[in-house]
């Protein structure tokens, strides 16, 4: 199938990105849903910013960036958002019920031919496409944070997901200027956060046990092993909710060896997200 209308739903750190990427670099045209003003002001602000830095170091020239906001439309309505879609991505809050009901209603809109996507970054695909009457038609598509520097873009397969679905979501993935990889099975965390969540909960424990300090910490992954960010950073850029979610799925699933450490447990609970409520690890209120 040629997907030609893209619809992206929530604009949150990763929705504006992937609605950025899709119109910018993949040339859709782009349906952006959110449920409230605020948040889609938000995200149109934070694409509005992303292109700045694209011009500003010459990556883009003016028409090309007033073009991808051009093939931006942003609307809170559902239906028209997904009417006309070839492809819907999905990137809500990480919730499994909020997720559910919003695939079950965007099934019941789109047109039967449709791909439904979702950029879930730890609940099962499978499950989510049991929500729709299409799970042939129904994949994972997992971007990294952020979405408009990162390059890898996971597909994933659930139990029911066809070829023909897994095809033409990677030729999109391409065409956005990215790299497609498979998830043959339908795996907590897929393949790169199995890898990487457990490692920012370790250097967690590494504080929680006194070993070295946060920014000791993160000096030495930066330095031993050219990680572009230490994992204590990276967990305050990507937001500790995240992480103890995503943890909380892991010991569910894997064991008590990926018991989340009590320090992500404590800062979930006093509201210490990172970079999104300001202060983590680090205090991103301050200037850098
Ligand atoms: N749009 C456009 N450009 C951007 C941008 C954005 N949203 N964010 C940053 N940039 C640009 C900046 O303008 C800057 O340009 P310059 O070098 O010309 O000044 C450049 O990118 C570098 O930005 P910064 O100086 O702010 O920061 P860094 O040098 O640290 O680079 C980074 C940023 C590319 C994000 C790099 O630090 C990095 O690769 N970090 C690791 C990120 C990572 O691991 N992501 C995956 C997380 S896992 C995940 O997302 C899965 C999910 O399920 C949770």
């Amino acid at each position: 199938m040629e997907v030609e209308k893209v619809a992206v739903l929530g604009a949150g750190l990763m929705g504006h990105g992937i609605a950025q990427i899709a119109a910018q670099m993949g040339k859709f045209e782009v349906r952006f849903r959110t449920r409230r003003q605020a948040t889609m002001d938000t995200g149109m602000s934070m694409i509005k910013d992303s292109l700045q830095k694209f011009l500003k170091k010459g990556l883009i020239k003016e028409e090309e960036a007033d073009e991808a906001l051009g093939r931006i439309h942003p609307t809170l309505d559902l239906k028209e958002a997904v009417e006309d879609a070839d492809l819907v991505i999905e990137s809500v809050i990480e919730d499994l019920e909020e997720k559910k009901s919003l695939l079950s209603e965007v099934d019941k809109l789109a047109k039967p031919e449709a791909i439904i996507a979702s950029n879930t970054s730890s609940i099962s695909i499978t499950e989510l496409a049991s929500a729709t009457n299409r799970p042939e038609k129904f994949c994972g598509m997992h971007f990294f944070n952020p979405p408009q520097l990162m390059r890898l873009v996971e597909v994933i397969r659930g139990v029911k997901t066809s070829d023909e679905t897994v095809d033409t979501v990677a030729e999109v993935v391409k065409r956005m200027g990215k790299e497609p990889i498979l998830v043959k099975k339908d795996a907590p965390g897929f393949v790169v956060n199995r890898i990487l969540f457990p490692a920012l909960n370790e250097a967690m424990y590494l504080v929680w046990e006194g070993v070295a300090e946060p920014e000791d910490i993160d000096r030495a992954v930066r330095l031993g092993l050219n990680w572009p960010m230490g994992p204590l950073y990276l967990a305050d850029y990507l937001g500790h909710d995240t992480t103890l979610s995503i943890m909380e799925i892991f010991e569910k699933e894997f064991g008590e060896k990926f018991r989340p450490c009590p320090i992500l447990k404590q800062m979930v609970r006093a509201g210490l997200l990172g970079r999104k409520s300001g202060r983590g690890f680090y205090n991103w209120t301050a200037p850098r």
